[in-house]
């Protein structure tokens, strides 16, 4: 089963959450994940529209999405994405930046585009992912730093994984 992770990342922290979520799907026997920049999406888009799931992340630019997301989204509709599982994540620079918001206006446009929507929840225990993980790199908050949150993406990305092969396998 085919896995996509979509994302935009000017100065890699995002990219490196991207390619976290891939490594935690690439634990669930029989998946192969894709990861690609939104710039690459129309050049991959026949992968894309044979995927089975698709998450999302961005950076967060002034408590929103970034553009380049918003204008992917907005174009998304040629790429078949109803009723494939859709998930989303983020990255920002202050753990109060609002970085949720991001994850929530990404899962409404997925859900505006027709897909299924996971965050696991508290469904699974603990770590708990309420709406998708957030990474906080250590640009200004000297505790935080992208490491620190890497089980979170890696973990999502296996409960993401999980739950496609029981839906779609
Ligand atoms: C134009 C701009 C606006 C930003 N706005 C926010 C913000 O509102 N909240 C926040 O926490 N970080 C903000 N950041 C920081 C980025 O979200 C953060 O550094 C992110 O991890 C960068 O991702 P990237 O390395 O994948 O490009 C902003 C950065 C830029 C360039």
């Amino acid at each position: 089963m085919d896995l996509a992770v979509i994302y935009d990342s000017k100065t890699d922290n995002t990219k490196q959450a991207a390619r976290w979520i891939a490594e935690g799907m690439g634990r669930v026997e029989g998946v192969n994940a894709g990861i690609f920049h939104v710039s690459e999406a129309d050049n991959n888009a026949e992968f894309i529209r044979g995927a089975s799931g698709v998450v999302m992340g961005c950076p967060t630019y002034a408590a929103i999405m970034t553009p380049a997301m918003r204008d992917f989204l907005m174009g998304a509709g040629k790429l078949g994405l109803a009723g494939k599982l859709g998930g989303a994540f983020a990255t920002a620079q202050y753990t109060h930046g609002g970085a949720e918001l991001v994850i929530q206006s990404i899962l409404v446009n997925e859900i505006v585009l027709g897909m299924l929507c996971f965050s696991g929840g508290g469904s699974f225990g603990k770590p708990i992912i309420h709406l998708g993980p957030v990474g906080i790199n250590d640009n200004v908050e000297k505790h935080n730093g992208m490491d620190n949150y890497k089980e979170y993406f890696t973990v999502y990305g296996e409960r993401f994984a999980r739950k496609a092969m029981e839906l779609f396998s």
